[in-house]
């Protein structure tokens, strides 16, 4: 793709005259396709001197930051940092219902352990280096919306990323996707060598599974979630339909339900898989899955998850439903 490989380019010129000699670059990264194209051109335009930063909060996906690890540092290259507050979020997050609040208490904490990660690289920096410059993966839909027009999801529930970062760390902002649609990011993407995996990822939100959890998130409904989301990724992968489906996850539900095992009767937690299409998130369909997928994921789940007894499929779509149930 030739047209994105000039836009790569241009940008990494542009990058480098922004930067100057000196000029470090810092950013933070989840592994989303936005963040990953992101810092891969970063990372091309100015190498050592773009810091990437991955957070975990402790509510990642099963070997998340692992993968991201390996994709972007020993793949890449990228001089990216994994901090791990997965402590001090679920400490934060400790009697937390309210998934307004799970998503303030996460967004403000999560500037906070940014904000401590930053000062870190500027002392880290050589003698006359300069870190003025933070990347923001804004695609052209944010700039619109945040310009002229709020969409649903953004009044109904607060979604912070980085929100709220320049200002206080008065930092010049570089965002080289400002002008990109998500389907040019993922072009972009491919154009750079990235690995299909990681350009047509679902979308994750970054308070991650804590607004998947219905009640109180802790260590143990983080860790039940994670195993039984990763047993229903997988088995999605293997039958060939995560392209087809905008976002697939589960749901931990704060409902226990009666089962029998062997002899014995259970009395164990329900969880919801969550499968739609859709294209901009502002609609969405649910996903006619077939049926011996569905079977397999929910036999796994109940074998393998411990604490689960019961999985149902939720049939709801957008709206009135939203796509996550917090
Ligand atoms: P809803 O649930 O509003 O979700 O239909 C629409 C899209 O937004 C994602 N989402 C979030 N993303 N922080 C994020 O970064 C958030 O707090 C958040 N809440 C929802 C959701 O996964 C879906 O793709």
């Amino acid at each position: 793709d030739w047209d994105m490989k000039d836009i790569a380019e241009e940008f990494i010129r542009e990058v480098r005259e922004k930067a100057g000699p000196d000029g470090h670059v810092i950013g933070a990264v989840s592994g989303g396709v936005d963040s990953s194209v992101g810092a891969v051109l970063l990372h091309r335009a100015i190498g050592d001197r773009f810091h990437a930063i991955l957070v975990d909060n402790g509510c990642l996906r099963l070997n998340e930051a692992e993968r991201v690890l390996d994709r972007l540092r020993n793949r890449e290259g990228i001089d990216l940092h994994l901090v791990d507050a997965s402590d001090r979020f679920l400490a934060a997050l400790k009697g937390v219902e309210d998934p307004e609040v799970k998503r303030k208490t996460i967004g403000a904490l999560f500037i906070d352990v940014f904000q401590e990660e930053a000062e870190r690289i500027k002392k880290e920096v050589p003698e006359g280096h300069t870190v003025d410059f933070l990347l923001q993966g804004t695609l052209y839909p944010d700039v619109i919306e945040s310009i002229s027009y709020k969409g649903p999801s953004a009044t109904i529930k607060s979604h912070h990323n980085v929100g709220g970062l320049p200002e206080k760390m008065s930092l010049k902002l570089i965002e080289p996707l400002r002008e990109l649609f998500k389907d040019e990011v993922r072009s972009l993407g491919l154009a750079l060598g990235l690995e299909h995996e990681s350009v047509f990822r679902h979308p994750f939100p970054g308070p991650g599974l804590a607004i998947r959890i219905l009640g109180e998130v802790n260590k143990e409904s983080c860790d039940k979630l994670r195993l039984a989301d990763d047993i229903a990724i997988s088995e999605i992968r293997k039958a060939g339909i995560y392209d087809d489906i905008a976002q697939a996850f589960v749901v931990l539900l704060p409902v226990k339900s009666v089962g029998v095992m062997g002899d014995g009767r259970t009395y164990e937690n329900v969880v919801a898989l969550r499968c739609v299409n859709s294209s901009d998130f502002m609609t969405a369909n649910w996903y006619f899955m077939d049926h011996e997928t569905l079977a397999r994921i929910s036999n796994r789940i109940i074998n393998e998850v411990p604490g689960i007894n019961r999985v149902c499929y939720d049939i709801s779509s957008k709206p009135p439903a939203t796509i996550e149930w917090l």
